[in-house]
Formats: C-alpha cells, sequence, structure tokens
C-alpha cells in the first residue's frame, strides 16, 4: 500500500544575494516564476490539497503567482532559517502520516523522476530520511555532505561553518529530502540556532536524526544540471538557457524545425506544430499556440498569441495577445499589438499597426497603416498611410469597414463612421460621415493650377499678391 505524501515547499526568503527587491522565487527562467517550476513538479507527484507553500517574503505575489494551481500556504513572517520555515507548516501539516518531502523554491530544475527515486529508497528502507546529492567540481556555497564509514549521511555541513578540510569535500546537498513524517515531527523541535547566522537550518536534521540512532542514505544524482541552486542572477541565466535548450530540443524531436536554435527564446508552454520553421532569434511568449506548416520570421516576437495552420509571418513581426488565421501573411515589421483577430487569407504588411481589431477573411492592408477599434469586413483593401482615428482626447470610438470597400491611401477615418460595402474612398480623403454602400466617397480640397507660376516666380515677373506662396 501506498503511503501518504506530503510536499512542503520553502518559499520564504528574501534572497539577499540576488540584489533585487523581488522575492528570489518569483524571478522567472524559462518563461515561469522559480516557484512555479518547483510547484509544478510537485504537481505531477500528488494532489494539490497535499503541498504546502511556506511563504513570507511577498507572500501574496506568490499566493497570486500560484493561485491556479490550487496548492496549500503556510505563513513564514520571519525568516529564521530553512528549518524554521518547516516548523511553521507544522500546525497544518503535522497530522498528515507517511512521508513529507521538503523541496526548495529556488531549485527549479529537479525531475520528477528524481524525486519519484528519493522516496522510494527512503519508504523501501529503514532509513528516517533520505537527502538528494552530487558531487561538484565547484561546491562553493552549497552544504557538504559528511558520510560515515557504511555510506550513510551523518551531518550536513554549511559552507559558513565549514572547516577547511570539510570544505574540500565535492559532494554537496541538494535541498531535497525525503522523511518519515512522525520521525520529522518529533525531533524538529531540537533544531538550534548554533551557527554563524543564528538560523534554524534544516540541514542539522541530518545530525540529529543520526543522534536518536536513525539513519539518513543519500541519492547521488550523476547529472548535477538538474540540481542547480539560484542564488544569484548569474546562476539564474545558466538555469534560463538549460530550460530554453531543453525546450527548443524537445520542439525540434517533435517536428519543428529551428534555425540556429541557442538564438531563439521559447517559453516552457509554447505549442508548435509539426513542419513550421522557427528562424533565427525569435521569441515565442506565454502560452502562445503556433500550427503546423508555418514561419516565423527571423526576429520576430509571439506572444500569448493563437497562430493557426500555414501563417507565414516574415521578418521582425510583433504579434501580442491575437489570434491569426490561416493561410495569412504577416510582416515585415507589422504589430499586432493587443486582442487582434485576423481572419483566414489576410495580408499585413510592413508598418502597419493592429489593435483591437477584427480584419476579415481575404483583406489586406499592405503598408503603412494604423487600424486600431475597428471592423474591417471580408475582400477590403486598406491604402497605404491609413488611419482611423479612434482617440478623440477623451473617448475611444470604432470603425467599421464593410465586405469589399476600397480605401484609397492617405485615409483619414475619424471615429465613430462606417464605411459601406462596396465602396471606395479616394486616396487622401478625411472621412467625418458614414459613407453609403458602393459610393465613392471624396473628402478632400479641389486642386487648381496656375498656369506659368513658377517660370515667372523664377524670372522674378510674378505681382504681389500672386508672388506670395502663402496667398497663391
Ligand atoms: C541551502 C542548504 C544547503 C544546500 C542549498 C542547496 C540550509 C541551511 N542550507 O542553502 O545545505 O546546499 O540550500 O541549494 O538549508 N527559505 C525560507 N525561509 C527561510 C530561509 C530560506 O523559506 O527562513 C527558503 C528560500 O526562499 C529558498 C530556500 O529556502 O527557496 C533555500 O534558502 P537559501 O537561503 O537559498 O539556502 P542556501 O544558503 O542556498
Ligand atoms: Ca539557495
Amino acid at each position: 500500500m501506498e503511503s501518504p505524501l506530503t510536499i512542503v515547499i520553502l518559499a520564504a526568503g528574501l534572497g539577499t544575494r540576488m540584489k533585487s527587491r523581488k522575492a528570489k522565487v518569483l524571478h522567472q527562467a524559462g518563461g515561469k516564476t522559480l516557484v512555479e517550476h518547483v510547484v509544478d513538479t510537485a504537481l505531477e507527484l500528488t494532489a494539490p490539497a497535499s503541498i504546502y507553500v511556506v511563504v513570507g517574503h511577498q507572500a501574496g505575489e506568490v499566493r497570486n503567482t500560484l493561485a491556479s494551481r490550487g496548492v496549500q500556504f503556510a505563513e513564514q513572517t520571519e525568516q529564521k532559517g530553512t528549518g524554521h520555515a518547516v516548523l511553521c507548516c507544522e500546525s497544518v501539516v503535522r497530522e498528515r502520516t507517511g512521508r513529507v518531502v521538503v523541496l526548495y523554491g529556488d531549485v527549479p530544475l529537479l525531475k520528477a523522476c528524481t524525486l519519484r527515486r528519493l522516496i522510494e529508497l527512503e519508504t523501501r528502507s529503514a532509513a528516517a530520511a533520505a537527502a538528494i546529492s552530487t558531487f561538484l567540481d565547484d561546491p562553493t556555497g552549497y552544504g557538504r555532505m559528511l558520510r560515515n564509514e557504511r555510506g550513510e549521511v551523518v551531518a550536513v555541513v554549511e559552507e559558513k561553518a565549514a572547516s577547511t578540510e570539510q570544505r574540500q569535500i565535492r559532494e554537496i546537498n541538494a535541498g531535497i529530502y525525503c522523511f518519515d513524517a512522525p520521525l520529522l515531527w518529533k525531533h524538529l523541535h531540537d533544531l538550534r540556532p548554533d551557527n554563524p547566522a543564528r538560523e534554524l537550518y534544516l540541514t542539522d536534521m541530518v545530525e540529529i536524526l543520526n543522534r536518536r540512532g536513525h539513519s539518513v542514505l543519500p541519492l547521488v544524482v550523476d547529472d548535477s544540471s538538474e540540481l542547480l541552486g539560484i542564488n544569484t542572477r548569474v546562476e539564474l541565466a545558466a538555469v534560463d538557457r538549460i530550460l530554453r535548450q531543453e525546450k527548443v530540443r524537445q520542439l525540434m524531436l517533435d517536428g519543428v524545425t529551428i534555425e540556429r536554435p541557442e538564438t531563439v527564446t521559447i517559453d516552457s508552454q509554447v505549442q508548435i506544430g509539426m513542419d513550421t520553421v522557427v528562424e533565427a532569434f525569435t521569441r515565442i511568449l506565454g502560452n502562445s499556440r503556433i500550427g503546423a506548416d508555418c514561419r516565423i520570421g527571423a526576429f520576430s516576437i509571439v506572444s500569448h498569441s493563437t497562430i493557426e495552420d500555414s501563417v507565414l509571418v516574415l521578418p521582425y513581426t510583433i504579434i501580442n495577445t491575437s489570434h491569426v488565421e490561416t493561410g495569412t501573411q504577416l510582416g515585415p515589421y507589422a504589430r499586432l499589438r493587443t486582442e487582434n483577430y485576423v481572419e483566414a487569407g489576410a495580408h499585413i504588411g510592413n508598418f502597419v499597426e493592429l489593435k483591437n481589431t477584427r480584419f476579415g477573411k481575404g483583406s489586406k492592408a499592405s503598408h503603412l497603416a494604423y487600424l486600431g477599434d475597428s471592423v474591417i469586413g471580408e475582400k477590403v483593401n486598406i491604402g497605404a498611410g491609413t488611419i482611423t482615428c479612434n482617440y478623440d482626447g477623451k473617448k475611444k470610438s470604432q470603425t467599421r469597414i464593410g465586405d469589399g470597400a476600397f480605401v484609397g491611401s492617405n485615409s483619414t477615418l475619424v471615429a465613430p463612421v462606417e464605411i459601406g460595402e462596396g465602396s471606395y474612398l479616394a486616396a487622401g480623403s478625411v472621412i467625418t460621415h458614414a459613407v453609403p454602400p458602393n459610393a465613392l466617397a471624396i473628402a478632400r480640397g479641389k486642386q487648381l493650377n496656375k498656369e506659368d507660376w513658377a517660370r515667372r516666380r523664377r524670372e522674378g515677373t510674378l505681382r504681389a499678391p500672386d508672388a506670395n506662396i502663402e496667398n497663391s
């Protein structure tokens, strides 16, 4: 029979070495906060009701970040060490039997399969606890594992308290433990702040359990990159790089072509379909979904957006919180700012900006336009330089353009305004009133040609008032 499993995640520290006003566990790597990585790993092993996150620094933000996961919380108002943090959830967790796994919120690459091995090691043996260790070429900053002749761990000595010989030990404590629950709660109160930092170190539990005649077993993990703890921004960048590499590798194995994969940034939740090509230096972020047979051009940024199959995104295009249907072509240098819906087969060309706009099937805006708060029908042609004047300084208004309308170049559409289907707007028009379906609208100054004016000006024979260009 499987014994119950409780997971406690320590996430209350500020992280002084990050030199940040933001709590360390809220910093991001691979597009997710550190604490989200750890919680998501925990969720692979047990239900949210059995996961307790100890919060302190910016507790509100940490709770908000994790709200959708449905996990439990405990407060550590003063950060008096990792042992003290576990004590802070004793009252809520103590009732639970079985095993307690303790994880640190700043060790984000840990895999669920490694945790399963740790739990199995502890469960199958008579040991009171098991802890993950690994051998590092440079163990600086980590606690070191002290072993007895039977290979069990008898103590963890922190860097600050370690003797010169102990600092030579390359086997480090990863900060991941599986405890027999009753023994943990029985002895946790024996922790004493007898160290230079005057904190209660969870790592001292190893020595305490040994003194009471219990053994602690190490699980040595060969791939130490999985156990990287983040204390500085340099380590944050290293973990981010590992997560990005894993993501692009998985996408390539699933049939996505990625050019120069070391240059692209793809968040962990992103999905991309088969035979899509992702060019160098692109960023695909958040919960974006990209279909099959697409091409995402170099230096493009796609965030929180859905792109259906067979879409061509040319270089330097920015797409944010938008939906793009199949067979469309965007860019180069297009910007879908927020909340746009582009229907099938449409073309959005260079230096065209869309905001809160629905752009109809097969319609085209090939160059230099701003379309904001607008609803554009099917097979509409938007000429170069078209501007929707959606803002009067106080409120935003809508522009509606019917199917098959032709909007001449450099048209100014003063919203709210409605352009009827099949109508034609003369280039350079300032449209302030509704245009009926199938009409031609011309709204601009009439042209006047003054014969010979330029030649006479050159010769100096123009008489006033014609000589003054302003009056001409
Ligand atoms: C800790 C271990 C060390 C191990 C290393 C692995 C201790 C005493 N030392 O050191 O042996 O090699 O992790 O990465 O445990 N936290 C709280 N409340 C506190 C203090 C810390 O919630 O009062 C949380 C932090 O938010 C962090 C985690 O515990 O997520 C680890 O704390 P940190 O100060 O980074 O410990 P290390 O010095 O790295
Ligand atoms: Ca740490």
